[in-house]
């Protein structure tokens, strides 16, 4: 039977749904919309689509964008100072720099300079500390869109065995964190660039999240029937017969894996909606604990 296919936008929309309603009771409550701050350095085509959608949806659900583009050699100092400038700005209740950042050195001090009380990534020291101890933390969107995923999609996780591949902070870490959590109560394998035969782990895994940032990651024969697989790579490959030169694929090989997966995430149209729609629902919430309401 072919995988059934998990529409990211369908579950998006109905977080969005609740993050728009929670920002309409918050404005109702204080008199001012939730504000999420976006700041671009630079002029990287897929960050700048990314920050524009993020714009948008902000403006569908009653929440202030604000972006901030700094020029691709804008000093490390002066990103500091804008970011110092935000989180002084009583207004603004949520802060995101977009990565990577043309210097990729910097991103560690940057991230530690944002208040963790706006940090709506959820990849400041403190809320990434908060987390793994299980405590109430700003959590990151991309795996906490997917644990949500799969619990509407109603995939089990109790006791069934995930493996992540991929340890960036952004998803791979985290997520492994999350799925492990009371509540969630996956067994999780952790798999990298220096895992040894990365298949007799897929092999052996109810859920495969694949976060490597590289296609062909996972391929024909690297699942056992009915995983399910959520692919959360977005790669541009060149392909002029489409209008932009370029096509995205995940990080799985999606035909492939149709006819042996039980459930599966596309690219695009999978996880990619999940990320914009949990860091609206962050940023309410950021501005509901601020605001003491
Ligand atoms: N670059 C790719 N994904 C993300 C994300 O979730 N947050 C930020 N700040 N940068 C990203």
């Amino acid at each position: 039977m072919p995988a059934r296919i998990l529409d990211g936008k369908l579950f998006a929309a109905a977080v969005q749904r609740r993050a728009a309603d929670a920002a309409a009771a918050f404005a109702a409550h204080t008199g001012r919309a939730p504000c999420l701050a976006v700041v671009l350095v630079g002029d990287n085509p897929a960050s700048r689509s990314y920050v524009t959608a993020k714009g948008r949806a902000c403006t569908a659900c009653g929440i202030e964008p604000r972006q901030l583009d700094l020029p691709a050699d804008a000093s490390k100092d002066a990103i500091l100072a804008v970011v110092r400038g935000l989180n002084a700005d009583g207004a603004v209740d949520g802060i995101l720099v977009q990565l990577p950042l043309p210097e990729p050195a910097w991103e560690e001090e940057v991230i530690e300079a944002i208040d963790p009380a706006k940090d709506v990534d959820g990849f400041h020291p403190v809320n990434a500390g908060r987390l793994l101890l299980g405590l109430p933390a700003l959590t990151p969107c991309t795996p906490v869109g997917i644990v949500h995923l799969l619990a509407a999609a109603g995939i089990p996780t109790a006791g069934v065995h995930a493996v992540v591949i991929g340890r960036s902070r952004i998803v791979g870490r985290p997520l492994s964190v999350l799925l492990s959590q009371r509540g969630v109560d996956a067994t999780t394998t952790l798999c990298h660039t220096k895992t040894r035969d990365l298949a007799a782990f897929t092999r052996e895994a109810d859920i495969v999240v694949v976060a490597a940032g590289r296609p062909h990651t996972l391929r024909a024969g690297m699942i056992k029937e009915g995983a399910t697989v959520i692919d959360v790579g977005v790669n541009r490959v060149p392909d002029q017969s489409r209008p932009k030169g370029y096509r995205l694929v995940g990080d799985a090989d999606y035909d492939e894996l149709l006819g042996t997966a039980g459930a599966i995430t596309p690219v695009p149209g999978g996880v990619g909606p999940l990320t914009i729609a949990e860091l609206m629902a962050n940023t309410v919430e950021a501005a509901r604990r601020r605001a003491g309401c």
